[in-house]
């Protein structure tokens, strides 16, 4: 090698997918008739406002840099979006516009943990917050968590688990692979007892907006100390735009700053332009149209893949994923991943990427394709496994 790579950078690890998505695309190129189900984005373009503010943003000459917590009129936007949606007061300065949900994980983790200190969090999960704890000479501790457990943390498993050195505890809800939601009096019980161990409290609310059975609640509900991550990526279909946000307690939101100026400068200046048009009734009206697509979609796959024996005991009540044990048709989901792409053309996550615990037995299935795609998906399992 040309350069010696640091330990640190040199023990991040890659997306496991990443390879097989290369393959997916190789296979698209040379012709063949792939069903996407590995991507983590929903597959509508931007709502036409949106882009349309983009564009005038652009025409105005608004390409320069802004504060690095974000324009006045998109932090105050996102407040109203919290009193609308929640009936919550969330000030201004308490809000952070960022550089995607991952800019604002980076930032609260930079902000909560020292070199040497853990954060708590289910396994299975998204797996770049462990990376991003590595990144910080920290660690990530994972607590196993399966079906019974809703694939969420509860009180007594964050009391169970709790260490000299643990600095908070990382929910998401609904959460990637899952969709599974952690329900109003989990989440107030998590928060006291996170703060009876003088821990902070984080929450990636990114996929709120789409649940199926009801609105997930906000640990601002339960918790105003608590963290809170959340993105115009999911929901508001802006993945490419890298846009997001978090919410921090009052005395929290300066330290954020800094970190915000030093690590981003500041958030992508269009898209903050563009974001303001993300919230206008008319594009709510759409996103919320797409939703139901995605419920649609949600329960066509659930129904299928439980047809084929594939176990679902939980309903994902959110996002736009389907965690389905496998272990009926093989004992490693990594390989048949692979066989389900080479030879079916199906293209899956293998639950290798979200964690450890019991990775093998389950495969992620993204419902982020059409209702016809799904049912083509469903047929090629059927053929496959029953012959
Ligand atoms: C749970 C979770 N958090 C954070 C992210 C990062 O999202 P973004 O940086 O696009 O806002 C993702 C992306 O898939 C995710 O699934």
């Amino acid at each position: 090698m040309s350069f010696q790579p640091s330990r640190r950078a040199a023990e991040i690890e890659t997306f496991k997918v990443m390879d097989l998505l290369k393959r997916a695309k190789q296979l698209d190129r040379d012709g063949y008739d792939v069903v996407h189900m590995e991507a983590g984005e929903p597959d509508f373009s931007t709502a036409p406002e949106i882009a349309e503010a983009a564009k005038i943003a652009i025409d105005d000459g608004l390409t320069q840099y802004t504060p690095a917590a974000g324009i006045p009129e998109l932090r105050e936007a996102i407040s109203q979006w919290y009193q609308t949606k929640y009936g919550l007061d969330i000030a201004a300065e308490r809000i952070v516009v960022t550089t995607g949900a991952s800019s604002a994980l980076l930032m609260i983790f930079s902000l909560l943990t020292d070199a040497g200190q853990s954060f708590m969090m289910a396994d299975p999960g998204y797996p770049c917050n462990r990376q991003f704890l590595r990144f910080l000479e920290a660690k990530s501790q994972l607590v196993p968590v399966d079906a019974e457990h809703n694939f969420q943390l509860n009180e007594h498993l964050v009391s169970d688990y709790w260490q000299d050195n643990t600095s908070g505890v990382l929910l998401a809800s609904p959460a990637n692979p899952t969709g599974s939601v952690v329900d109003r009096e989990t989440m107030k019980r998590i928060a006291q007892e996170v703060k009876s161990r003088g821990g902070s409290l984080v929450v990636d609310e990114l996929y709120h907006g789409l649940t199926y059975e009801g609105e997930a609640p906000s640990v601002l509900e339960v918790d105003p100390d608590a963290f809170v991550i959340n993105s115009f990526s999911k929901y508001f279909g802006m993945t490419g735009w890298r846009l997001g946000w978090l919410v921090a307690p009052a005395e929290a939101a300066p330290e954020l700053e800094k970190l915000a100026q030093n690590l981003m400068i500041s958030p992508n200046t269009v898209s903050q332009y563009a974001a303001l048009a993300a919230f206008k009734p008319s594009t709510i009206e759409l996103l919320e149209q797409r939703k139901e697509q995605f419920r649609l979609r949600r329960d066509l796959l659930v129904s299928g893949l439980r047809e084929l024996g594939f176990s679902i005991p939980v309903m994902p009540e959110g996002a736009f994923y389907v965690y389905a044990g496998a272990t009926h048709v093989t004992d490693n989901t990594f390989d048949y991943c692979w066989s389900l792409l080479e030879d079916d053309h199906i293209a899956t996550t293998p639950g290798l990427d979200f964690g450890r615990h019991r990775c093998n037995e389950f495969i992620r299935f993204s419902y982020t394709t059409g209702i016809d795609r799904i049912e083509t998906a469903l047929e090629r399992l059927s053929k496959r496994i029953r012959g």
